[in-house]
């Protein structure tokens, strides 16, 4: 048995802060005592310090959070950030595809898995729903790597029997890996398996049925797929089902809409479909450095909200321009404030961690640094450049946690910690 404890100001938004901003804690001098990566006490510092005065404290200077979960993103796709020229079907077409054939090679896909890791450590993120590619030894690549540094990591073979050469399964062979997939992963390490159809537009209905049964034979895993992200791809859908009575409808058919099912982006919805969304359970990663790059618009929180659609946040690398969770957030912020909203810098955090976790079915062991949870956290540094610490200079906390998420990044993240280890420290570059 180990036991540690740390000592800091401790900020975490356990539920979304808009209904109930009681969900909010701050202790700001705070001790956070993990035993075998479990929290197991969380609280004032003068409250907590003689019940465990035997044990060692490491103070920790800086803001701790909860460890950033990043609701829906590319690990393949990291070669490619920054692709210069296209919407989203064209970008597909010309960027993206290419780099993912390359994952035919499984040395390669071990290649990219271990450095999209260390960047989502280098970042805070500790837990992530992650596209990976087409071929099963992609997945193999990506949870051997998150086993290796004891993430929580969810992950499914892609399944699109319309795609491009080289990136073309079937519906037999998409049953076959998956289920091989599923046998193989299931409760190993910290990491759970999610049903990966692309989109509508790259699965036959054959394959979309046979994503339905999966779900219904595996009630525990995820379904993940892109929804309603571009004006052309919602046009496509419809000509391709016309039947559908919107863009969700056409997943719905096949039994794609359910409490586990996970949707990036959707920013072109209407009521009806938001309607659904809601009585399903379903929930939404806002992707907004995504939306950005691509032009695809921005995500309307007023909308979302109406229906009381759960939510979190994705970086979709590598449309996404950022691995950076709270720069992520920032942009959130500037997309909402584009359609009225102004997102409070709680709500983001919130966004960013327990709501995007509580997408992915793990809000239980990460997310709000609630004793009993699992001890992922960040250290944020409000210091980090010299223009954060002028600007955070004696501000309060929601607005140092705002400057954070307008002018923070990767350089404001300190420290990592993984079940109470530290997985990234930016003084050494690596672990401590
Ligand atoms: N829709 C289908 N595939 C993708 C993808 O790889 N990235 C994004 N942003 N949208 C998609
Ligand atoms: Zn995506």
């Amino acid at each position: 048995m180990t036991l540690k404890a740390y000592r800091g100001e401790i900020l975490s938004v356990s539920l979304d802060p808009l209904p109930r901003p009681d969900a909010i804690r701050h202790d700001p001098d705070g001790l956070l005592v993990v035993e075998d990566g479990i929290i197991v006490a969380r609280g004032a510092y003068a409250d907590l310090a003689d019940r465990y005065q035997s044990i060692l404290v490491e103070s920790l200077a800086g803001l701790i959070v909860p460890g950033f979960v990043d609701a829906h993103v590319h690990y393949p796709q990291m070669d490619r950030i920054a692709a210069h020229g296209e919407q989203l079907l064209d970008w597909l077409e010309r960027h993206i595809f290419p780099a993912e054939q390359a994952f035919a090679d499984r040395a390669h896909a071990r290649e990219v898995a271990d450095l999209f890791l260390d960047e989502l450590l280098r970042n805070g993120t500790t837990s992530a729903l992650v596209f990976p590619t087409v071929h099963a030894h992609s997945v193999d690549a990506l949870f051997n790597a998150a086993l290796a540094r004891n993430m929580r990591i969810a992950s499914g073979k892609v399944l699109m029997d319309l795609g491009p050469d080289g990136l073309r399964d079937t519906v037999e062979a998409a049953r076959d890996d998956s289920e091989a997939l599923i046998r193989c992963w299931r409760n190993r390490g910290r990491l759970s398996y999610a049903v990966t159809p692309r989109f509508a537009l790259t699965s036959s209905d054959a394959q979309l049925r046979l994503a339905g049964e999966l779900l219904a034979a595996h009630p525990d895993m995820l379904l993940h797929t892109h929804l309603a992200e571009n004006v052309q791809e919602c046009a496509a859908v419809i000509d391709r089902f016309p039947d559908a009575y919107h863009y969700l409808d056409a997943y719905d058919r096949f039994g794609l809409v359910g409490a586990r099912s996970v949707f990036a982006h959707a920013i072109h919805m209407c009521g009806r479909s938001c309607a659904r969304m809601a009585q399903a359970g379903a929930g939404i990663a806002i992707c907004p450095s995504s939306n950005l790059f691509l032009g695809s618009g921005f995500f309307d929180f007023a909308q979302a909200d109406t229906h009381g659609i759960r939510l979190g946040l994705g970086t979709d690398i590598g449309a996404g321009t950022s691995f950076s969770m709270l720069f992520t957030a920032g942009l959130a912020y500037q997309a909402a404030l584009a359609r009225g909203t102004a997102l409070d810098p709680f709500r983001a955090l919130y966004l960013a961690t327990a709501g995007s976790a509580a997408l992915l079915h793990i809000g239980d062991r990460v997310g709000s640094l609630l004793p009993g949870q699992e001890a992922d956290f960040v250290v944020l540094d409000s210091g980090a450049t010299p223009l954060l610490a002028r600007r955070t200079a004696g501000a309060s906390l929601a607005d140092r946690l705002f400057a954070l998420q307008i002018l923070g990044d990767d350089r404001a993240v300190a420290r990592t910690y993984v079940m109470g280890e530290c997985a990234w420290d930016r003084t050494s570059g690596g672990t401590p």
